[in-house]
């Protein structure tokens, strides 16, 4: 089956179920600025989600372009992809699991004909105050029963096991993961996934897990998650507690890529038709043949789901920079061309723009305006991939004098030649060696800590004295942090911090300048959190402990065995060392001094905000009375 048909019919099936086709949103995400992407369906959907009236009315379906760059390292196996298209149907507050669960089993076993002896599905365990799932169970044992196969729930695959119940990693859907990673604001909640059973073939006895009982979560390749029933019904409050949404939602999402894969019973995505006239321009441009090696298979996968993915940015108009959206298309076209000297393609790189006029034909009938941007497209890509295809060459000539890669040459590249440390492993890997990550980063900390020195002074800790003022100051940023972190992104970590006793200084990792209404956010949450008069608590404990408890530590920082923790609000009765984001406002490693309660503090304004280089911003603040 192709992939245009099955999209074609996932939308002709919700149609005729009284829903309105919506047309994809872009890959760059118009009205929100926590994302540099639109990663799932249901992003550009989230005011309507949380209860707007959405024009179209309250049941959608649509195929969303999206992008994750969260699965870079995954992808080069036969099923993760960084760009990928979504199949959504939306109940906006009107039908809900019992109308949603056969529907997609019917979509699936009918109109793409899968067999539904291969269907094996999920729902959420239960976990805090949401229950399990047992409406869900309910529900799909009676389709299935209808069907003449008896789903059992709470067996093992051998024992007959079809619905599988998995807690809140699993099962559970938000942008942020599960409950205790949500940001106050986020909705989410339980989900009920499909898999499909690509047959045993042996995968699971060779894999690293063939110790353990294979189930359809397993991550050896028996099965495939194909469908996604998200039953959005919670938003997460500022008090750390999930409260039910007015409306409750359905956001289904599932992978045109994988629905594809699993029409024609080939688990390979990269076989169907989405991929495979990309791979075929690599096979012609390398010699080489895709299947049959493992090397050239997963090089191929890896340069045709990459370059696709540019492409598909460049069509949204995003241009290769250093910052925000373009640094991620740079580092795609970057690491498209590392993989493909891993095929022998490094003199001749007009692969490249080859790889431009299939993507064009394979979405000629679904995106057309790919094909109208493409010759554009074309030129820049390749523009692109000859500057940095010299800066490559110069940089494995310079390897090739020395006998064995080690840290402290992964950093020289990084400096001089701009080579990712993941580059880096990929160089040595083909030379049959492995780098030293804890040397490569010592010498970034030793080159980090120089730099600062001679830009501001090595003050101990990051102060530059513990009088009043600093310490004061020192609070602020432990607030300031927690702040950014949920008001702007969870996964924002510190890089640096310099506090006097005039002004603080914070360096953390985000990709893009923050906005002016973030900033504001993030100042009156600071104030808040001041005029609350939170107690500061200071706590030793193991390292490890507190790595596992969720404290925040720099990045590249080495720490002793134990160390001091501080929180800011740590409830009351909590022992320290099991507290769960939601038991506290901060927590950080830090040696500390701090006041004892924030509400000395005074009021906070950020001063700056700026870059202090690629991917990590800086932001001054002060304290006044
Ligand atoms: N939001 C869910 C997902 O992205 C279903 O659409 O998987």
């Amino acid at each position: 089956m192709q992939s245009d048909d099955v999209r074609n019919k996932f939308i002709q099936y919700y149609k005729a179920r009284k829903h309105v086709a919506i047309p994809s949103a872009s890959l760059v995400p118009e009205n929100d600025p926590t994302t540099l992407f639109t990663s799932s369906g249901m992003q550009p959907l989230i005011p309507y989600l949380l209860g707007q009236t959405h024009p179209s009315g309250k049941r959608l379906v649509d195929s969303q372009k999206s992008f994750r760059s969260q699965d870079i390292d995954e992808v080069g196996d036969n099923r993760h992809t960084t760009f990928f298209e979504m199949l959504g149907n939306w109940s906006l507050g009107d039908y809900f699991k019992k109308e949603q669960l056969p529907w997609i089993f019917e979509f699936l076993t009918k109109e793409l004909k899968l067999d539904p002896k291969r269907l094996y599905v999920s729902v959420f365990e239960g976990e805090g105050a949401v229950p399990k799932d047992e409406e869900s169970i309910h529900i799909w044992k009676k389709i299935f029963k209808e069907v003449g196969i008896d789903a059992k729930e709470g067996l093992s695959l051998n024992e007959g096991g079809r619905i599988f119940a998995y807690p809140a990693k699993k099962n559970w859907w938000s942008r942020s993961g599960e409950p205790k990673n949500m940001p106050p604001g986020e909705p989410g909640g339980p989900d009920s996934e499909v898999f499909f059973d690509f047959g045993a073939k042996g995968l699971h006895e060779k894999s690293p897990w063939k110790n353990e009982p294979c189930h359809p979560n397993c991550d050896c390749g028996r099965f495939m998650e194909i469908a996604n029933s998200v039953f959005m019904q919670y938003q997460k409050m500022p008090d750390g507690n999930l409260k039910e949404l007015a409306q409750k939602n359905v956001d289904f999402g599932g992978g045109l890529e994988r629905m594809t894969a699993a029409a024609n019973d080939n688990p390979d995505v990269f076989m169907s038709d989405l991929f495979s006239p990309l791979i075929q321009v690599l096979e012609e441009a390398s010699g080489r043949v895709y299947g049959e090696e493992p090397v050239p298979t997963r090089v191929m996968r890896v340069l045709s789901d990459h370059i696709k993915a540019a492409i598909m940015m460049m069509v949204d108009g995003v241009l290769p920079s250093n910052k925000g959206q373009g640094y991620i298309l740079r580092r795609l076209i970057r690491r498209s061309l590392l993989y493909g000297w891993k095929l022998g393609l490094i003199k001749d790189l007009t692969y490249i723009g080859r790889l431009a006029s299939p993507v064009a034909k394979i979405y000629a009938g679904s995106y057309p305006e790919v094909t109208e941007k493409i010759d554009e497209i074309r030129l820049l890509l390749q523009e692109e991939a000859l500057r940095f295809g010299k800066t490559l060459e110069r940089g494995l000539a310079e390897i090739e004098k020395f006998p064995a890669l080690n840290g402290k040459i992964a950093f020289n590249l990084y400096e001089t030649f701009g080579f990712p440390w993941e580059m880096t492993v990929e160089i040595a890997s083909e030379k049959g060696q492995t780098v030293d990550r804890a040397q490569f980063e010592e010498e970034f900390n030793k080159h980090k800590t120089l730099s600062r020195t001679a830009a501001a002074g090595m003050f101990k800790g990051g102060l530059a004295d513990h009088g009043e003022e600093t310490t004061k100051l020192h609070t602020a940023h432990h607030l300031l942090l927690a702040s950014l972190q949920k008001l702007v992104d969870p996964s924002i970590k510190q890089r640096g911090s310099n506090i006097t006793a005039e002004r603080l200084r914070i360096d953390f990792n985000f990709m893009r300048k923050l906005t002016p209404e973030e900033l504001t956010k993030v100042e009156v949450m600071v104030n808040e959190k001041i005029k609350e008069n939170l107690k500061v608590t200071r706590i030793e404990m193991a390292r490890g402990v507190a790595e596992t408890m969720g404290a925040q530590r720099e990045f590249g920082q080495k720490y002793p065995d134990r160390v001091g923790v501080y929180f800011v609000n740590l409830k009351e009765g909590v022992d320290p060392e099991r507290a769960t984001p939601a038991d506290y406002f901060s927590a950080e490693f830090c040696g500390g001094p701090h006041v004892s309660f924030t509400g000395t503090l005074g009021h906070f304004t950020i001063r700056k905000e700026e870059s202090a280089g690629a991917g990590i911003r800086r932001i001054y603040g002060l304290l006044s009375k």
